[in-house]
C-alpha cells in the first residue's frame, strides 16, 4: 500500500510570524495523527520557524527548491546537504514556476533529483503539461519526456515522489477532472514501469496538484492512482488545508 501524502506549497507567501500562526492553528485543527504524511513547504526564510513550530508533531517539512551541489560558488542557492542537516526531509524539484520563470530544464532537474536523494531528502519531482500542449494532444509526450529525463540520474531504489501538476490548473481555479487526473497518473505509472519495472511503478507515490480545494479533494483522492495532493493556494489557510489533509482513500 502506498502512503497517502498531503503537501502544502506556500510559494513566496507568509513571513515567520504568519508561519508560526498557521502551524499553531493547523495543529489544533488536526487534533490527532491522521495516519498519513502531511508536509509543509514554506519559503526558505520561514523554514526555521516552521521546524520549531512543528517540533513534537508528526508533520514534516521541506524546501521548495535546492541546488544540486553540496557547496560551492553558487550565489543565492540553497545546499541540499545543509537542508538535510537542518532537518528538512523533502524538497520540491521542478515546480512549473521554476521551469517557466527560472528556466529550469529537465537536464538540470535530473541532477537535483539525484543530489537530493544522495543527501537523504525525498525529491518531489513536479511534471505537467501547459494548456497549449494539452490542446495540441501532446500531454502524454510532454509528461513522459519530463519523467524520463527527470529520473535519468535518479537512484530508483531510494525514496522518490512525483507530482502531476497540469500547468493550466495551477493557481487558476481550473482543476483537472478526476478522470483527466487519473488518466495522467495511470499513464505515468506505465512510464515508471518502463523506467524501473513493476516495483517502481506500484510503489511510487504520485500526487495531484492544481487548484486542489476542500470541495474537490475528496473525489480526486478516491481515484486509484492518486496518492495525495500538492496544494498551493488552499494550503495557505489552516482550515482549508486541514480539510484537505483529512481526505483519505476510504472517505
Ligand atoms: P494551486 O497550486 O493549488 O494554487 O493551484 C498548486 C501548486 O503550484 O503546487
Amino acid at each position: 500500500m502506498r502512503d497517502f501524502v498531503v503537501a502544502g506549497n506556500w510559494k513566496m507567501y507568509k513571513n515567520p510570524q504568519q508561519t508560526k500562526a498557521f502551524v499553531d492553528e493547523f495543529l489544533g485543527l488536526l487534533e490527532r495523527d491522521l495516519q498519513k504524511k502531511i508536509l509543509l513547504f514554506p519559503s526558505t526564510l520561514c523554514l526555521q520557524t516552521c521546524r520549531e513550530a512543528l517540533s513534537g508533531s508528526y508533520i514534516q517539512f521541506g524546501a521548495q527548491n535546492c541546488h544540486f551541489e553540496a557547496e560551492g560558488a553558487f550565489t543565492g542557492e540553497t545546499s541540499p546537504r545543509t537542508l538535510h542537516e537542518f532537518g528538512a526531509s523533502y524538497v520540491l524539484i521542478g515546480h512549473s514556476e521554476r521551469r517557466a520563470i527560472f528556466g529550469e530544464t529537465d537536464e538540470l532537474l535530473s541532477k537535483k533529483v539525484k543530489s537530493a536523494q544522495e543527501f537523504d531528502l525525498t525529491p518531489i519531482l513536479c511534471i505537467g503539461e501547459t494548456l497549449a500542449e494539452r490542446e495540441a494532444g501532446e500531454t502524454q509526450t510532454v509528461i513522459k519526456r519530463q519523467l524520463i529525463k527527470g529520473l535519468s540520474l535518479a537512484h530508483l531504489e531510494k525514496p522518490l515522489i512525483l507530482a502531476y501538476e497540469p500547468v493550466w490548473a495551477i493557481g487558476t481555479g481550473k482543476v483537472a477532472t478526476p478522470a483527466q487526473a487519473e488518466e495522467a497518473h495511470q499513464f505515468l505509472r506505465s512510464v515508471l514501469h518502463e523506467i524501473g519495472g513493476g516495483k517502481l511503478s506500484t510503489h511510487t507515490v504520485i500526487l495531484y496538484g492544481g487548484s486542489v480545494k476542500p470541495d474537490n479533494a475528496r473525489e480526486l483522492g478516491l481515484q486509484p492512482n492518486i496518492d495525495g495532493f500538492l496544494v498551493g493556494g488552499a494550503s495557505l489557510k489552516p482550515t482549508d488545508f486541514a480539510a484537505i489533509a483529512k481526505v483519505s482513500k476510504s472517505n
